[in-house]
Protein backbone atom coordinates (compact mmCIF):
# COMPACT_ATOMS: atom_id res chain seq x y z
CA UNK A 1 0.00 0.00 0.00
CA UNK A 2 1.25 3.50 -0.85
CA UNK A 3 1.03 6.47 1.49
CA UNK A 4 2.45 9.98 1.34
CA UNK A 5 4.80 11.73 3.74
CA UNK A 6 6.11 15.28 4.13
CA UNK A 7 9.68 15.37 2.82
CA UNK A 8 10.31 19.07 3.56
CA UNK A 9 8.63 22.42 4.22
CA UNK A 10 9.33 25.98 3.08
CA UNK A 11 7.93 29.47 3.48
CA UNK A 12 8.46 33.06 2.45
CA UNK A 13 7.23 36.45 3.64
CA UNK A 14 7.52 39.82 1.89
CA UNK A 15 10.11 42.19 3.38
CA UNK A 16 7.70 44.86 4.58
CA UNK A 17 6.16 44.37 8.03
CA UNK A 18 3.24 46.71 8.77
CA UNK A 19 2.46 47.19 12.45
CA UNK A 20 -0.91 47.93 14.01
CA UNK A 21 0.42 51.37 14.91
CA UNK A 22 1.11 52.08 11.24
CA UNK A 23 -2.42 50.96 10.27
CA UNK A 24 -3.83 53.22 12.98
CA UNK A 25 -2.42 56.19 11.06
CA UNK A 26 -4.56 55.22 8.04
CA UNK A 27 -7.89 54.00 9.54
CA UNK A 28 -9.76 54.65 12.79
CA UNK A 29 -8.35 51.81 14.91
CA UNK A 30 -5.89 51.13 17.72
CA UNK A 31 -3.22 48.54 18.46
CA UNK A 32 -5.19 47.63 21.61
CA UNK A 33 -8.41 46.97 19.61
CA UNK A 34 -6.69 44.80 17.00
CA UNK A 35 -4.64 42.77 19.50
CA UNK A 36 -7.55 42.19 21.89
CA UNK A 37 -10.01 41.20 19.11
CA UNK A 38 -7.68 39.15 16.89
CA UNK A 39 -4.23 38.64 18.49
CA UNK A 40 -2.60 40.29 15.46
CA UNK A 41 0.28 42.73 16.02
CA UNK A 42 1.65 43.02 12.51
CA UNK A 43 1.36 41.57 9.02
CA UNK A 44 3.68 41.44 5.98
CA UNK A 45 2.60 43.11 2.74
CA UNK A 46 3.93 42.48 -0.77
CA UNK A 47 5.36 45.42 -2.68
CA UNK A 48 3.74 46.60 -5.93
CA UNK A 49 5.98 44.41 -8.09
CA UNK A 50 5.61 41.19 -6.03
CA UNK A 51 3.09 38.66 -7.35
CA UNK A 52 1.68 35.61 -5.59
CA UNK A 53 3.92 33.40 -7.75
CA UNK A 54 7.03 35.28 -6.52
CA UNK A 55 6.20 34.45 -2.91
CA UNK A 56 5.30 30.87 -3.88
CA UNK A 57 8.55 30.42 -5.79
CA UNK A 58 10.70 31.63 -2.90
CA UNK A 59 8.95 29.21 -0.51
CA UNK A 60 9.24 26.34 -3.01
CA UNK A 61 12.97 26.90 -3.55
CA UNK A 62 13.60 26.67 0.22
CA UNK A 63 11.70 23.38 0.47
CA UNK A 64 13.45 21.88 -2.59
CA UNK A 65 16.85 22.86 -1.15
CA UNK A 66 15.95 21.33 2.22
CA UNK A 67 14.83 18.06 0.60
CA UNK A 68 17.72 18.01 -1.89
CA UNK A 69 15.26 17.61 -4.77
CA UNK A 70 15.79 19.01 -8.26
CA UNK A 71 12.81 20.87 -9.81
CA UNK A 72 12.49 18.11 -12.44
CA UNK A 73 11.99 15.52 -9.67
CA UNK A 74 8.44 16.91 -9.25
CA UNK A 75 5.44 15.03 -10.71
CA UNK A 76 2.86 17.54 -9.49
CA UNK A 77 2.57 21.20 -8.45
CA UNK A 78 -0.59 22.39 -6.71
CA UNK A 79 -0.98 26.02 -5.66
CA UNK A 80 -3.80 26.99 -3.31
CA UNK A 81 -4.57 30.67 -3.80
CA UNK A 82 -7.41 33.17 -3.90
CA UNK A 83 -5.14 35.83 -5.36
CA UNK A 84 -3.65 34.29 -8.52
CA UNK A 85 -1.21 36.35 -10.61
CA UNK A 86 -3.77 36.58 -13.40
CA UNK A 87 -7.07 35.08 -14.57
CA UNK A 88 -5.08 32.45 -16.42
CA UNK A 89 -2.76 30.59 -16.70
CA UNK A 90 -2.80 29.10 -13.22
CA UNK A 91 -0.27 30.32 -10.68
CA UNK A 92 0.94 26.70 -10.49
CA UNK A 93 2.01 26.85 -14.16
CA UNK A 94 3.79 30.17 -13.52
CA UNK A 95 5.58 28.59 -10.54
CA UNK A 96 6.47 25.55 -12.65
CA UNK A 97 8.15 27.75 -15.26
CA UNK A 98 9.85 29.85 -12.56
CA UNK A 99 11.36 26.76 -10.97
CA UNK A 100 12.68 25.67 -14.36
CA UNK A 101 10.67 22.43 -14.46
CA UNK A 102 10.80 21.01 -17.98
CA UNK A 103 9.49 17.48 -17.41
CA UNK A 104 5.86 18.37 -18.20
CA UNK A 105 4.57 17.53 -14.70
CA UNK A 106 0.94 18.30 -13.79
CA UNK A 107 0.30 21.78 -12.37
CA UNK A 108 -2.98 23.37 -11.28
CA UNK A 109 -4.50 25.79 -8.77
CA UNK A 110 -6.98 25.05 -6.01
CA UNK A 111 -9.45 27.74 -4.95
CA UNK A 112 -10.87 27.09 -1.50
CA UNK A 113 -9.89 30.44 0.04
CA UNK A 114 -8.47 30.08 3.57
CA UNK A 115 -9.00 26.29 3.56
CA UNK A 116 -7.16 26.06 0.23
CA UNK A 117 -3.99 24.52 1.62
CA UNK A 118 -5.89 21.68 3.32
CA UNK A 119 -7.80 21.05 0.06
CA UNK A 120 -4.56 21.09 -1.99
CA UNK A 121 -2.77 18.89 0.55
CA UNK A 122 -5.60 16.31 0.59
CA UNK A 123 -5.70 16.30 -3.23
CA UNK A 124 -1.95 15.71 -3.56
CA UNK A 125 -2.07 13.02 -0.86
CA UNK A 126 -4.88 11.22 -2.73
CA UNK A 127 -3.00 11.44 -6.04
CA UNK A 128 0.13 9.96 -4.43
CA UNK A 129 -1.83 7.18 -2.70
CA UNK A 130 -3.54 6.31 -6.00
CA UNK A 131 -0.12 5.84 -7.63
CA UNK A 132 -0.69 8.68 -10.11
CA UNK A 133 2.29 10.74 -8.88
CA UNK A 134 5.24 10.18 -6.55
CA UNK A 135 6.57 13.61 -5.69
CA UNK A 136 4.36 16.68 -5.20
CA UNK A 137 4.89 20.33 -4.33
CA UNK A 138 1.88 21.74 -2.45
CA UNK A 139 1.86 25.51 -1.94
CA UNK A 140 -0.44 27.98 -0.21
CA UNK A 141 0.36 31.52 -1.43
CA UNK A 142 -1.46 34.83 -1.27
CA UNK A 143 -1.17 38.53 -1.97
CA UNK A 144 -4.42 39.14 -0.17
CA UNK A 145 -3.52 42.81 0.30
CA UNK A 146 -4.62 43.30 -3.35
CA UNK A 147 -8.27 42.47 -2.55
CA UNK A 148 -8.53 44.41 0.71
CA UNK A 149 -10.24 47.77 1.01
CA UNK A 150 -7.60 49.67 2.99
CA UNK A 151 -10.30 52.10 4.16
CA UNK A 152 -12.40 49.31 5.76
CA UNK A 153 -11.14 48.96 9.34
CA UNK A 154 -13.34 45.88 9.84
CA UNK A 155 -11.25 43.81 7.42
CA UNK A 156 -7.94 45.55 6.61
CA UNK A 157 -6.44 44.95 10.05
CA UNK A 158 -6.82 41.17 9.79
CA UNK A 159 -5.05 40.04 6.62
CA UNK A 160 -1.50 39.72 5.27
CA UNK A 161 0.58 38.27 2.42
CA UNK A 162 2.91 35.25 2.35
CA UNK A 163 3.54 31.73 1.12
CA UNK A 164 4.21 28.31 2.60
CA UNK A 165 4.62 24.89 1.08
CA UNK A 166 5.32 21.21 1.66
CA UNK A 167 6.93 18.56 -0.49
CA UNK A 168 4.97 15.31 -0.36
CA UNK A 169 6.45 12.00 -1.51
CA UNK A 170 5.29 8.39 -1.80
CA UNK A 171 6.09 6.29 1.28
CA UNK A 172 5.47 2.76 2.50
CA UNK A 173 3.84 4.00 5.72
CA UNK A 174 2.04 7.22 6.75
CA UNK A 175 3.04 10.13 6.67
CA UNK A 176 -0.36 11.53 6.05
CA UNK A 177 -2.73 9.58 8.31
CA UNK A 178 -5.99 11.07 7.04
CA UNK A 179 -7.72 14.15 5.62
CA UNK A 180 -11.34 15.30 5.79
CA UNK A 181 -12.85 18.05 3.60
CA UNK A 182 -16.20 19.84 3.81
CA UNK A 183 -18.05 22.75 2.24
CA UNK A 184 -21.45 24.40 2.61
CA UNK A 185 -22.15 27.07 0.01
CA UNK A 186 -25.25 28.27 1.86
CA UNK A 187 -22.90 30.33 4.06
CA UNK A 188 -21.51 32.21 1.06
CA UNK A 189 -22.98 35.63 2.06
CA UNK A 190 -20.98 36.06 5.30
CA UNK A 191 -17.53 36.20 3.62
CA UNK A 192 -16.93 37.09 0.00
CA UNK A 193 -15.09 39.23 -2.56
CA UNK A 194 -17.92 39.42 -5.09
CA UNK A 195 -16.37 41.51 -7.87
CA UNK A 196 -15.68 39.90 -11.27
CA UNK A 197 -14.12 40.97 -14.54
CA UNK A 198 -16.80 41.37 -17.18
CA UNK A 199 -16.50 42.99 -20.60
CA UNK A 200 -13.20 44.54 -19.57
CA UNK A 201 -14.63 46.10 -16.37
CA UNK A 202 -14.79 45.06 -12.72
CA UNK A 203 -18.45 44.34 -11.91
CA UNK A 204 -19.32 44.31 -8.18
CA UNK A 205 -17.14 45.06 -5.16
CA UNK A 206 -13.65 43.59 -5.73
CA UNK A 207 -12.77 43.81 -2.02
CA UNK A 208 -13.37 41.41 0.86
CA UNK A 209 -16.78 41.80 2.56
CA UNK A 210 -17.23 40.06 5.89
CA UNK A 211 -19.76 39.61 8.70
CA UNK A 212 -17.05 39.12 11.33
CA UNK A 213 -19.23 37.80 14.13
CA UNK A 214 -21.03 35.27 11.92
CA UNK A 215 -17.70 34.04 10.54
CA UNK A 216 -16.30 33.74 14.05
CA UNK A 217 -19.23 31.62 15.29
CA UNK A 218 -19.22 29.34 12.25
CA UNK A 219 -15.43 28.86 12.31
CA UNK A 220 -15.28 27.82 15.95
CA UNK A 221 -17.94 25.10 15.48
CA UNK A 222 -16.74 23.78 12.13
CA UNK A 223 -13.03 23.64 12.99
CA UNK A 224 -13.55 21.69 16.20
CA UNK A 225 -15.97 19.31 14.42
CA UNK A 226 -13.63 18.50 11.53
CA UNK A 227 -10.61 18.09 13.80
CA UNK A 228 -12.60 15.73 16.04
CA UNK A 229 -13.83 13.82 12.99
CA UNK A 230 -10.29 13.26 11.67
CA UNK A 231 -8.96 12.24 15.09
CA UNK A 232 -11.89 9.88 15.73
CA UNK A 233 -11.49 8.25 12.29
CA UNK A 234 -8.06 7.09 13.44
CA UNK A 235 -8.94 6.24 17.04
CA UNK A 236 -7.19 9.31 18.42
CA UNK A 237 -8.08 12.26 20.63
CA UNK A 238 -6.52 15.66 21.27
CA UNK A 239 -4.20 14.02 23.82
CA UNK A 240 -2.51 12.04 21.02
CA UNK A 241 -1.62 15.21 19.10
CA UNK A 242 1.90 16.58 19.61
CA UNK A 243 1.20 19.78 17.65
CA UNK A 244 -1.89 21.49 16.31
CA UNK A 245 -1.14 23.80 13.35
CA UNK A 246 -4.41 25.68 12.76
CA UNK A 247 -5.38 28.25 10.17
CA UNK A 248 -4.13 31.55 11.59
CA UNK A 249 -7.22 33.79 11.38
CA UNK A 250 -7.73 34.93 14.94
CA UNK A 251 -6.10 33.88 18.24
CA UNK A 252 -9.53 33.63 19.90
CA UNK A 253 -10.76 31.14 17.27
CA UNK A 254 -7.54 29.13 17.73
CA UNK A 255 -7.84 29.14 21.54
CA UNK A 256 -11.48 28.11 21.40
CA UNK A 257 -10.78 25.21 19.00
CA UNK A 258 -7.81 24.03 21.08
CA UNK A 259 -9.94 24.11 24.23
CA UNK A 260 -12.69 22.01 22.64
CA UNK A 261 -10.09 19.47 21.51
CA UNK A 262 -8.40 19.54 24.94
CA UNK A 263 -5.08 20.51 23.37
CA UNK A 264 -3.14 22.96 25.62
CA UNK A 265 -1.95 26.13 23.90
CA UNK A 266 1.67 25.07 24.55
CA UNK A 267 1.10 22.43 21.84
CA UNK A 268 -0.49 24.84 19.35
CA UNK A 269 1.65 26.63 16.76
CA UNK A 270 0.54 30.26 16.45
CA UNK A 271 1.97 32.81 14.04
CA UNK A 272 -1.13 35.00 13.77
CA UNK A 273 0.49 37.73 15.91
CA UNK A 274 3.33 38.21 13.42
CA UNK A 275 1.72 37.17 10.09
CA UNK A 276 -1.97 38.08 10.41
CA UNK A 277 -4.36 35.96 8.33
CA UNK A 278 -2.50 34.95 5.16
CA UNK A 279 -5.43 32.81 3.93
CA UNK A 280 -4.22 29.69 2.04
CA UNK A 281 -0.63 30.40 3.11
CA UNK A 282 -1.23 30.47 6.85
CA UNK A 283 -1.05 26.75 7.70
CA UNK A 284 2.09 25.85 5.69
CA UNK A 285 3.74 29.09 6.88
CA UNK A 286 3.11 28.16 10.52
CA UNK A 287 4.17 24.56 9.87
CA UNK A 288 7.47 25.68 8.35
CA UNK A 289 8.17 28.08 11.22
CA UNK A 290 7.71 25.30 13.80
CA UNK A 291 9.70 22.74 11.78
CA UNK A 292 12.62 25.12 11.28
CA UNK A 293 12.73 26.30 14.91
CA UNK A 294 12.87 22.65 16.01
CA UNK A 295 9.48 22.39 17.74
CA UNK A 296 7.98 19.91 15.26
CA UNK A 297 10.24 16.85 15.00
CA UNK A 298 10.18 13.68 12.89
CA UNK A 299 7.75 11.06 14.21
CA UNK A 300 5.48 13.58 15.93
CA UNK A 301 1.74 13.75 15.27
CA UNK A 302 0.54 17.01 13.75
CA UNK A 303 -3.08 18.09 13.32
CA UNK A 304 -3.74 20.79 10.72
CA UNK A 305 -7.15 22.41 10.28
CA UNK A 306 -8.43 25.28 8.15
CA UNK A 307 -11.59 27.13 7.21
CA UNK A 308 -12.48 29.84 4.75
CA UNK A 309 -15.10 31.46 2.60
CA UNK A 310 -17.46 29.19 0.76
CA UNK A 311 -17.74 28.08 3.46
CA UNK A 312 -15.11 25.39 3.00
CA UNK A 313 -13.16 23.68 5.75
CA UNK A 314 -11.13 20.58 6.52
CA UNK A 315 -8.42 18.90 8.54
CA UNK A 316 -5.37 16.72 8.00
CA UNK A 317 -3.64 14.43 10.48
CA UNK A 318 0.03 13.73 9.81
CA UNK A 319 2.91 11.83 11.33
CA UNK A 320 5.68 14.27 10.47
C1 LIG B 1 -13.65 40.84 12.92
C2 LIG B 1 -13.57 40.63 14.40
C3 LIG B 1 -12.12 40.78 14.89
C4 LIG B 1 -14.43 41.72 15.08
O1 LIG B 1 -14.43 41.52 16.47
P1 LIG B 1 -15.81 41.65 17.27
O2 LIG B 1 -15.49 41.49 18.70
O3 LIG B 1 -16.76 40.66 16.65
O4 LIG B 1 -16.20 43.12 16.98
P2 LIG B 1 -17.55 43.67 16.33
O5 LIG B 1 -17.69 43.22 14.92
O6 LIG B 1 -18.65 43.34 17.29
O7 LIG B 1 -17.29 45.21 16.34
C5 LIG B 1 -17.30 45.91 17.54
C6 LIG B 1 -17.11 47.37 17.23
O8 LIG B 1 -15.75 47.59 16.79
C7 LIG B 1 -15.76 48.37 15.60
N1 LIG B 1 -14.59 48.00 14.80
C8 LIG B 1 -14.52 47.14 13.76
N2 LIG B 1 -13.26 47.09 13.30
C9 LIG B 1 -12.53 47.92 14.09
C10 LIG B 1 -11.17 48.26 14.13
N3 LIG B 1 -10.27 47.75 13.28
N4 LIG B 1 -10.78 49.14 15.09
C11 LIG B 1 -11.62 49.64 15.97
N5 LIG B 1 -12.94 49.36 15.98
C12 LIG B 1 -13.37 48.49 15.05
C13 LIG B 1 -17.05 48.01 14.91
O9 LIG B 1 -17.43 49.04 14.04
C14 LIG B 1 -17.98 47.89 16.10
O10 LIG B 1 -18.39 49.18 16.47
P3 LIG B 1 -19.91 49.48 16.86
O11 LIG B 1 -20.22 48.58 18.02
O12 LIG B 1 -19.89 50.94 17.19
O13 LIG B 1 -20.69 49.15 15.62
C15 LIG B 1 -14.10 39.25 14.81
O14 LIG B 1 -15.49 39.17 14.60
C16 LIG B 1 -13.45 38.15 14.01
O15 LIG B 1 -12.26 37.90 14.13
N6 LIG B 1 -14.23 37.40 13.20
C17 LIG B 1 -13.67 36.35 12.36
C18 LIG B 1 -12.99 36.94 11.17
C19 LIG B 1 -12.16 35.94 10.42
O16 LIG B 1 -11.48 35.15 11.02
N7 LIG B 1 -12.21 36.00 9.10
C20 LIG B 1 -11.45 35.14 8.24
C21 LIG B 1 -11.97 33.75 8.28
S1 LIG B 1 -11.01 32.72 7.31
Amino acid sequence: MTFSRIAATGSHLPDRAVTNQELATRVDTTDEWIVSRSGISQRYLANDAERTSDLALAAARKALTTAGWAPDDLDLIVVATTTPDMTFPSTACIVQAGLGVTNGCAAFDVQAVCSGFIYAFATADAMIRSGMVKKALVIGAETLSRIIDWNDRGTCVLFGDGAGCVLLEAATEPGVIGCHLHADGRHMPILKAPGVLEAGQVRGNPFIEMDGQAVFKFAVEALAATAQETLAAHGMSGEDVDWMVPHQANIRIIQSTAKRLKIPMERVVTTVAQHGNTSAASIPLALDVAVRDGRIRRGQTVLMEGIGAGFAWGSALVRY
